[in-house]
Formats: C-alpha cells, sequence, structure tokens
C-alpha cells in the first residue's frame, strides 16, 4: 500500500517536472515567431470560422456569432489573432502553459485591434472545471507534447458543448522520424542552447560548400532543414532539436488513443487526405507499412456520444435536400470580387490549399445569395455541382 502511494508521488513528481520544462522550453523560445505587425488577409482565415465549421459537421446552424466560445489550448504567440479575425465576435479563451507566449499574443492582438479573447496561463491538464463548454476547440500542436496525452484529451471532449468540434495536429512517427533523430543525438551530445544548435547547423552549411569533407550525414542534416519551415526561425528550430517531450504517433496509436477519450475522427485535413474517414486511416497505414508517410496528421474531431445525433441529422439532411440552401463562408464575402487578387492562392495554414481561377469565383459569387440546393441541381452541369461539392468540403460554402 505504502509502496504504491509512493509510486504514485513518484509519477506525479515526473509529470510536474516535465511540464515545468515545457513551460520554461516556451517561456524561452515563444512560438510561434512572427513579426509583431504581420497581419492575415481575413479571407484566409476562412477555415477557422466556427459558424461554417458547425454547418459543415452538424448539418446545423448556429444562430449568432455572440453565443459561440472557442478555446484555443496551447495557443502559442499567433493563434488567438487568426481566430479572431474569423470570429470577430465569439468568445475566445486562449489558455497556455507559457506566459511569454500569452504576452506576445495579446500584444499582436491589441495591435490589430482584436479584443474579444480572455487569456488564461494554465495547463489543459488541470482545465477540467471550467464553468462553460466550447463549441470549437483548437489544440494545434499540443498533444504531443503532453506526457498524459489521455489526460489531456478527454479534458478535450469533456469541455465541447455538444456537437463541439476539436481540430487537432500531432506529429506522425513517419513525418518525425529524421527530426527526432537528430533531437536524440543532440540529447546524446548534451547540445541544449539554440546558439550551440545554430553553430553547427552553420558549421554543415559551410563543410557542404567545399563538396570534398560534405559527408551523407552532413546532406540527411541539411535536407532535413531545407524540407522544414520550422528551420528558418530560432523558436521552430528550438521546437525541432531542443524540445524537453516530444511523442509520435502511428495512425493506429492516434485511433485508438482518440477511442479511448471517447472522440471520433471527423476530417482529415492534412495534405491529399481522402474525404473519407476511414478511407484515409486505410490510406495512412500502408503509407506507414511502405515508410512513405511524410505528413503529420491534423484532422477534426468530435465527440463519439454526439455522432448518433450529427448522422441523424444527416439523414435529415438527405431527406431535406431539396429544400436546404447552400452560402458562402461568411468570412470570405466581401472579398470575393472577380477582379481583385484576393482569394487566388488560400494557404495551407488554416485549412486546405486551394487555386481559385476566375471561373471559381463566378461560381461562388453565384452563392452571394442564399441558393436552394434543388434550385443547384437544376442549373449546373454534373462537372459544376462536382466543383461546388469541393467548395463544401473545402469550407468555402456551407449548407444551411
Ligand atoms: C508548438 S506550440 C503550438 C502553438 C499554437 N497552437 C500554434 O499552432 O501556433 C505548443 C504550445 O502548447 C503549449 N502547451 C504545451 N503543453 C501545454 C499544456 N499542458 N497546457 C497548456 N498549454 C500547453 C506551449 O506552451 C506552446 O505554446
Amino acid at each position: 500500500m505504502k509502496n504504491n502511494k509512493t509510486l504514485q508521488n513518484l509519477h506525479g513528481n515526473l509529470h510536474e517536472n516535465l511540464q515545468i520544462h515545457v513551460k520554461e522550453h516556451y517561456q524561452k523560445h515563444p512560438y510561434p515567431q512572427y513579426p509583431i505587425f504581420s497581419s492575415i488577409q481575413p479571407h484566409h482565415s476562412f477555415a477557422l470560422n466556427v459558424r461554417s465549421i458547425w454547418s459543415h459537421f452538424n448539418n446545423l446552424k448556429l444562430k449568432s456569432e455572440e453565443n459561440i466560445n472557442i478555446l484555443l489550448a496551447g495557443c502559442g504567440s499567433f493563434s488567438p489573432y487568426p481566430t479572431s479575425v474569423a470570429n470577430s465576435k465569439a468568445n475566445i479563451w486562449a489558455l497556455d502553459l507559457s506566459k511569454k507566449n500569452l504576452d506576445r499574443a495579446r500584444l499582436h492582438c491589441m495591435l490589430h485591434r482584436k479584443f474579444n479573447i480572455k487569456y488564461i496561463e494554465g495547463d489543459l491538464l488541470e482545465f477540467d472545471n471550467f464553468p462553460l463548454f466550447f463549441h470549437f476547440i483548437d489544440c494545434y500542436g499540443v498533444i504531443h507534447h503532453i506526457k498524459e496525452d489521455k489526460k489531456a484529451l478527454k479534458n478535450i471532449c469533456n469541455l465541447l458543448s455538444e456537437g463541439g468540434i476539436a481540430r487537432i495536429m500531432v506529429y506522425s512517427t513517419g513525418a518525425r522520424k529524421k527530426i527526432e533523430s537528430a533531437r536524440r543525438a543532440f540529447r546524446v551530445l548534451k547540445i541544449d542552447n539554440l546558439k550551440n544548435v545554430k553553430k553547427i547547423i552553420t558549421k554543415t552549411k559551410d563543410k557542404s560548400k567545399s563538396k570534398s569533407k560534405a559527408q551523407t550525414k552532413d546532406s540527411q542534416f541539411l535536407a532535413l532543414l531545407k524540407n522544414n519551415f520550422e528551420a528558418n526561425f530560432d523558436s521552430g528550430i528550438a521546437d525541432m532539436f531542443l524540445h524537453p517531450y516530444v511523442k509520435t504517433y502511428s495512425i493506429d496509436q492516434l485511433n485508438d488513443l482518440l477511442k479511448e477519450c471517447d472522440l471520433t475522427p471527423l476530417k482529415f485535413i492534412h495534405h491529399q487526405a481522402l474525404a473519407d474517414t476511414s478511407k484515409e486511416i486505410d490510406r495512412l497505414r500502408i503509407l506507414e507499412k511502405n515508410d512513405n508517410l511524410f505528413n503529420n496528421f491534423i484532422l477534426y474531431v468530435g465527440r463519439t456520444s454526439d455522432q448518433k445525433k450529427r448522422m441523424a441529422a444527416k439523414t435529415a439532411e438527405a431527406e431535406a435536400e431539396a429544400a436546404a440552401y447552400i452560402t458562402l463562408n461568411p468570412v470570405i464575402k466581401k472579398y470575393l470580387n472577380l477582379w481583385s487578387p484576393f482569394l487566388t492562392d488560400l494557404s495551407n495554414k488554416f485549412g486546405k490549399s486551394m487555386q481559385l481561377n476566375y471561373q471559381h469565383k463566378s461560381l461562388l459569387r453565384y452563392f452571394r445569395k442564399n441558393r436552394r440546393m434543388a434550385e443547384v441541381y437544376r442549373k449546373f452541369s454534373k462537372e459544376k455541382i462536382n466543383q461546388i461539392s469541393s467548395f463544401l468540403d473545402a469550407l468555402l460554402l456551407i449548407k444551411q
């Protein structure tokens, strides 16, 4: 009995120590590192618009934005800003372990006049007693830095309102393989500060210029830097090579973990993801088996216990399809000018990457007014209907 208690205490202490190290890491290296005046064009935030996300997954409309609650779980130094751009009237809570990240996020938002955010310095693992529920929780790049990942995901599940949706990004074992071995090598060599890591990067780059001295190991390291956007800024380099705790997942490990936490994948949105979640899971398994998986997992999840209601709404929607409306995502509505440079290349950071040409925009413009499904089917060719489906899939259009 006594031994059991000692073990439990030891486990608790280990966990606390790890959280302290993770916190210290982000205090030292606030992440990400965007210039304070960098702004995003509002239409680029369209995939973070919670009313659109809600309609997309629940086949129901959220009435007013003022009542929408959003939690950014592990918000870092930037994400409150684009989330506020996309949901200017919603109530946003930005939670993070690191005060430095929160201060930076607050400053960024103040300078861009975004005031609908409350900032909370705290641990997602202890965030299980909040007095309200969230329609949307964004937990991007956080779970893999928490040893008690199950508890963190369970908290997310319990904090979701009925029908609530979370977006998560976790490292895949395939995509992180080389970075993880470099991170381990730095640890073994006891290289634990950014200055020394950067010295090694510079040295390797110099060596590679004189080809005779370059070795395979060096060119692999350089390729790693070239292929990772994080290698372009200091806190990104620190995140890659100096992070005190990183876990990576296979698709089955992630799927099992979600199941244990009463969460179900609703849609994967990483590069080349298939629209059907089961097919996407099969595709990821094959890529893993062939050592060919190079992306992390980005997905929307919902409470498994809400699935029945979701499916029922979907069936009802199919039955009432002819009566349903299609309309534009409100965030892009005012930017949809055929001749403007806006909305030609919608970046991948907040949703799917999309190239929009004149025809696409003109098709989208048709939906500035609500259009009945039945009318849409009557009016357009099969090819155009497929295009409209892909706009619905990318959240540029929403059904209500
Ligand atoms: C890689 S950053 C991602 C930041 C942001 N989500 C983004 O995508 O830009 C991870 C963030 O999670 C925060 N974090 C890590 N563990 C946490 C925990 N247990 N509770 C709250 N925040 C945590 C860190 O402080 C850090 O700001």
